[in-house]
């Protein structure tokens, strides 16, 4: 099936000015910042129909377009692929413009169509419309601002991205939800190494509330904008990026705060491209939880047939993902939940065992169910912490993941020596190291999801705006799965 991008946009110089840039099929290399270098074939003129411009993108693809037509009194052009490193097939575009009404200003109507490899569509759809054509926009605005194309050719100047206008929550003090506020605000070009993304889903994590009350000070300075992960599109690259172009659909976690925007820059060495089948919602919703989850069962836990595994907050974000991955690697999986609602959500997700407790009192129950806990997985911290270690077994491990009642008291060792039991203290972003551990992780994850080892849990929505809506929810203790912001 053929795919449509259509996208238009006002800028604000006259029509015969906007046109002398665009009539020019080799004048993209003056303005559009994914390109870097652009020729036209066997010596022709730029507005010959039938000449072909090729030329190369900064991320390394090689692109040659045929004009097609050129029509200088309706302002209009038509060209199209007739070979390229990209998988676009029967890719035709055309230009539009037209002057507007009111003034100096011009509209401008960029549309395409092509074919693409199957489960490709959305991938090549998201790069024509943001890292073409929007992108586009921008750097003709820019360029024309500048009075670039007043200049002789040869004197212009290589085109620089610009900040883009984005919406974000930011908090000016330490506190409960409302410390949360939306504003406006810019995202800067990115720099060396960084890509800068279109942010379209946000996860929220438990460790943003800790963030947001001032537990971690040095890592929220303020004024500050928290999140730790998101997914979108990739708008442009910072130099020295390779292997990421913009049009990509990536998602990303990383251990500095400020995913709470519609437009970020993060290091490209965060991001991991995305697959189809994957949605922007689903992965800001698991990438962060999931790879904990994988380094919970994998690495700390050893997880495997028969593993008497103790889940805190079994319905929870993180939680309802250890369970079923930890059901399908064989362990007996025993939740504990503070409702009986939840405990049936964990149930469905591969609990075998829930204790419906609200004052954390789960250890005898433990003991008789099973005998004690090989591995616990503790999100709760001050208030579980005397419970978890009479719910342990003989050799067990207490891996402490977080504190959502308050931190944890210190842990003595010779109560630990009483079992000659193991405790840890993991943070995901260590086992995250190189880009290879990244993948490597991530690739396990999207695997769990194809082949049924993970349920995707039901999705909590709300929107940026609305961030501290989602705090406010995820600490009331009544949510159940993962929560997100759509920007
Ligand atoms: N170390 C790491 O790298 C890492 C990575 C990811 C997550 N984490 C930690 O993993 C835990 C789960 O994170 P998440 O984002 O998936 O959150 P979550 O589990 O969706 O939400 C927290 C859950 O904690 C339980 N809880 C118990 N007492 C609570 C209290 N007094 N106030 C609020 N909640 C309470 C609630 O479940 P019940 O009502 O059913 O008890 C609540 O739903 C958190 O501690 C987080 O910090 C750590």
């Amino acid at each position: 099936m053929l795919q449509k991008v259509v996208r238009s946009t006002v800028i604000d110089a006259p029509i015969e000015r906007v046109w002398a840039v665009l009539r020019d099929f080799n004048s993209h290399d003056q303005w559009h910042t994914v390109v870097d270098e652009s020729r036209i074939e066997g010596g022709e003129r730029s507005d010959q129909v039938g000449c072909v411009r090729s030329f190369a993108l900064k991320d390394g693809h090689r692109i040659r377009e045929q004009l097609l037509t050129l029509d200088d009194r309706e302002f209009k052009s038509t060209y199209c692929i007739v070979e390229a490193t990209v998988p676009l097939q029967r890719y035709v575009a055309t230009v539009t413009l037209k002057p507007v009404t009111d003034g100096n200003r011009t509209f401008w109507h960029w549309e395409s169509s092509f074919a693409t490899p199957p489960g490709m569509e959305r991938e090549l759809r998201d790069m024509v419309a943001t890292g073409v054509y929007e992108a586009g926009f921008e750097n003709l605005r820019r360029h024309l601002a500048q009075g670039a194309d007043l200049l002789p050719r040869s004197a212009q100047p290589m085109p620089t991205a610009l900040p883009v206008a984005c919406r974000r929550a930011v908090q000016r003090a330490y506190g409960g939800p409302e410390a949360l506020v939306a504003e406006h605000a810019e995202a800067p070009a990115p720099g060396p190494g960084e890509v800068r993304i279109r942010q379209r889903a946000i996860g929220v994590n438990y460790f943003d509330v800790y963030l947001r009350k001032g537990w971690i000070p040095g890592m929220l300075p303020l004024p500050g904008t928290p999140g730790m992960e998101a997914a979108g599109t990739v708008i442009d690259v910072g130099p020295g990026v390779s292997g990421l172009m913009p049009g990509d659909r990536v998602a990303y976690l990383g251990p500095v705060p400020g995913a709470y925007a519609s437009v970020r820059c993060v290091p490209a060495e965060w991001a991991v491209r995305l697959p189809p089948q994957v949605d922007d919602d689903t992965a800001a919703a698991l990438l962060l939880k999931g790879l904990t989850a994988d380094m919970l069962l994998r690495d700390l836990g050893r997880v495997g047939p028969g593993t008497r595994l103790l889940l805190h907050a079994a319905a929870g974000g993180v939680g309802l993902l250890v369970a079923a991955w930890a059901r399908r690697l064989g362990a007996t999986v025993i939740g504990t939940t503070s409702s009986e609602a939840k405990a049936r959500v964990a149930r469905e997700h591969g609990c075998q065992h829930v204790i419906v407790t609200r004052d954390y009192r789960f250890a005898n129950e433990v003991q008789r169910l099973c005998g004690g806990a090989d591995v616990i997985v503790d999100g709760l911290g001050d208030a579980a912490g005397e419970q978890n270690l009479a719910a342990l077994a003989p050799c067990g491990h207490w891996i402490s993941l977080g504190q959502a009642t308050g931190g944890l008291q210190p842990v003595d060792p010779d109560r630990l020596v009483q079992k000659s039991a193991t405790f840890s203290r993991p943070v995901i972003f260590a086992y995250l190291s190189s880009p290879a551990q990244r993948l490597d992780r991530t690739q396990r994850l999207w695997a769990a999801l194809a082949d049924g080892s993970l349920h995707p849990p039901v999705i909590e929505r709300y929107t940026l705006d609305a961030a501290a809506d989602a705090h406010a929810r995820l600490e009331s203790r009544l949510s159940v799965g993962p929560l997100i912001l759509v920007a």
